[in-house]
């Protein structure tokens, strides 16, 4: 007899969703996790402290760029960088608390500990071995480096060092121009460091639509952060001052030094599966390090399940926590889905970034006719009376069918609209329905339907 019907291994955001929902479908779960505090990365050192941070600096910034223009006269605060810091952890404990009392009124047990599988059917914490039905491996990811970089979380920080400087540096050199380089970036910089991004390829943010990716490169440029591109950084040495950063730019080969007080190393994140035993038990993984799984996220070993960055796709708390309900649902005998073509992405600079479905290259590269509806914020009189009148909302629709196929956003609460969009995707809608839609005046909703009148017979305000 199983101790557990389910047993989740790790309480990120994958693993607890998938916990929770296992539980209101009536299964006797457990869940699995070696950090003091639940939530993974996401709730302990990644989406959320990082939010904390970007929210206290944007206010920071709102203080010397906008309040005299808006009448708000008076000193200037300065930064206690300890108490912004004590608000950052706050914040992550009133999350990984959250996630406490909801095990309890799920009745999901905490077992507290690393877990590793034995055999199928089962999960050891400390001496303890446990009977599951299933088990579902949510183990997260981990930051990768480069070779001649040793990240030691002082001078080369990963985003986890980043988040917990003893002070804030006088320079900084972030290494990939990717969400978690911006973010921290950006949080940076509006502290006052003087912050270099190196990025290998041309552009930053790839994979995103190449006009948001050019317009926020300017945005962020004119915020102070500064752009080396086509650069691959090949060592890092600590220094008295700080590190000396080698790079050699792609173009021409030319080998550059850079230095800064301290390196943040964003280049990517792997599959953390150390210490499971899945190499044993014959769980079949992919070169890149991740579970092979089926597209019911079945392994290759009867009853063990994976998920969420553990996986392929996009490393994103809410694609592992979609993951997390389906495959609960799919324990349980019902049919859990996950839509992959409707994921949002969202990157919390000021302005935000998001985007949804195709971008207007791979549109280009599958041959598909399509039309743009383009709208900037500037012509939405909310982004204006907030000063974020920066960006715009690009939709992009089938040209025969006008079936929405993709959207792109930078502007203010970005993040937020791009879900009209994806619900709208959801439901197969036409650029039209949401032209026809009425939207509260004035809220900055109004750009995403403009847009989509921009698909048809044009935008209103441009
Ligand atoms: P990333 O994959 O977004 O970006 C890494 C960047 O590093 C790329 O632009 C890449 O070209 C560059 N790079 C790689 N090697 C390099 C080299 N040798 N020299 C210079 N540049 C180099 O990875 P990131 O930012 O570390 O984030 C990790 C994961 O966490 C991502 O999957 C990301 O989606 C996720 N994340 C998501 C957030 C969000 O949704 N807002 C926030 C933070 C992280």
């Amino acid at each position: 007899m199983a101790d557990f019907d389910l047993i989740v291994i790790g309480a990120g955001p994958g693993g607890y969703v998938c916990a929770i929902r296992a539980a209101q479908l009536g299964l006797k779960v457990a869940c699995v996790e070696g950090r003091e505090t639940l939530g993974g990365t996401c709730l302990n050192v990644g989406c959320i402290p990082s939010k904390a941070l970007l929210n206290a600096t944007h206010q920071l910034h709102e203080v010397h760029e906008n309040f005299e223009t808006m009448g708000l006269m008076g000193a200037k605060p300065k930064v206690d960088w300890d108490r912004m810091k004590g608000y950052k952890q706050d914040v992550v404990n009133g999350n990984t608390k959250g996630i406490e009392f909801l095990f309890k009124k799920n009745k999901v047990t905490w077992l507290k500990g690393w877990a590793s599988i034995p055999q199928a059917g089962q999960v050891k914490v400390g001496d303890e071995v446990h009977g599951a039905r299933a088990i579902v491996i949510a183990s997260g990811s981990v930051p990768t480096s480069l070779p001649g970089v040793t990240v030691d979380e002082e001078a080369i920080v990963t985003s986890t060092g980043a988040l917990s400087l003893p002070k804030i540096p006088k320079s900084m050199v972030v290494i990939g121009a990717g969400v978690i380089g911006l973010e921290m970036g950006s949080v940076y910089a509006r502290l006052g460091t003087e912050v270099t991004v190196v990025e290998y390829l041309d552009a930053i943010t790839p994979g995103m639509d190449g006009e948001v990716a050019k317009l926020l490169q300017r945005i962020l440029k004119k915020q102070g952060l500064n752009f080396i591109l086509g650069a691959a950084v090949q060592k890092a040495e600590r220094t008295k001052k700080g590190v000396t950063l080698g790079y050699a730019l792609r173009k021409d080969d030319s080998a550059h030094e850079i230095e800064a007080e301290v390196v943040l190393v964003a280049t990517g994140r792997k599959p953390f599966t150390d210490g499971l035993g899945l190499e044993a038990l014959g769980v079949e993984m992919l070169p890149r390090g991740q579970i092979r799984t089926d597209a019911h996220w079945a392994t290759s070993v009867k009853g063990i399940y994976a998920i969420g960055d553990a996986v392929t796709g996009p490393m994103l708390a809410h694609k592992a926590e979609d993951e997390g309900m389906a495959v609960a649902e799919v324990i349980a005998g019902k049919h859990g889905h996950v839509n992959y073509d409707v994921i949002p992405g969202v990157i919390y600079t000021t302005p935000e970034v998001a985007s949804v479905g195709k971008t207007e290259e791979q549109l280009k590269e599958a041959g598909v006719a399509y039309k743009v509806g383009k709208f900037p914020f500037m012509g939405n009189a909310r982004a204006k009376a907030v000063f974020q009148a920066d960006g715009f909302v690009k939709l992009l629709a089938d040209k025969t069918t006008d079936r929405i196929l993709g959207c792109h956003i930078v502007g203010p609460g970005a993040g937020d609209l791009i879900h009209e969009v994806c619900v709208a995707m959801e439901f197969g809608a036409a650029a039209q329905d949401l032209a026809l839609t009425c939207h509260a005046h004035p809220t900055y909703s109004e750009a995403v339907r403009e847009a989509a009148l921009a698909c048809g017979d044009g935008a209103i305000h441009a």
